[in-house]
């Protein structure tokens, strides 16, 4: 069974959001496969390019949201900036050897990343589609 099955009940129906948050689907479960494995440089190497695309997607949807003044920016931007500093310091402290990867930290961005499609992403995008973005 996939740890976090992406489809498209998932879609918010603006193209570039949808292939990131895809992106971001496929790294947690590659990831999720190398829970309890002692390959720490692969877990790393998953680790920061899932920060990467993490970072890339915040960034496209504060843009967004940003040049088409969508409501709660804001509170929608400071969600984006929370989850980063936990990105951050989670590989921070896998690469210094103080964590491993455990699968609350999985459970934590799966949970996360489920809630603010509904909550956040999906309300945003309707107001954009609403305003002609595709
Ligand atoms: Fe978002
Ligand atoms: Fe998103």
């Amino acid at each position: 069974m996939t740890f976090l099955q992406w489809d498209t009940s998932h879609s918010v129906g603006i193209s570039i959001v949808d292939k990131q948050h895809n992106q971001i689907a496929e790294q947690i479960n590659q990831l999720y496969k190398l829970v309890g494995t002692n390959k720490h440089s692969q877990i790393v190497e998953i680790l920061k390019e899932l920060n990467k695309l993490m970072d890339e997607h915040f960034s496209t949807e504060n843009a967004l949201m940003k040049e088409h003044k969508v409501f709660n920016y804001f509170s929608h931007k400071a969600q984006h900036d929370r989850l980063s500093r936990i990105l951050d310091d989670n590989l921070d402290d896998i690469i210094e050897n103080r964590k491993e990867l455990t699968p609350q930290y999985l459970i934590l961005l799966r949970d996360w990343t489920i809630n603010h499609l509904k909550f956040h992403d999906k309300p945003m995008a309707d107001e954009l589609k609403s305003k002609g973005v595709i």
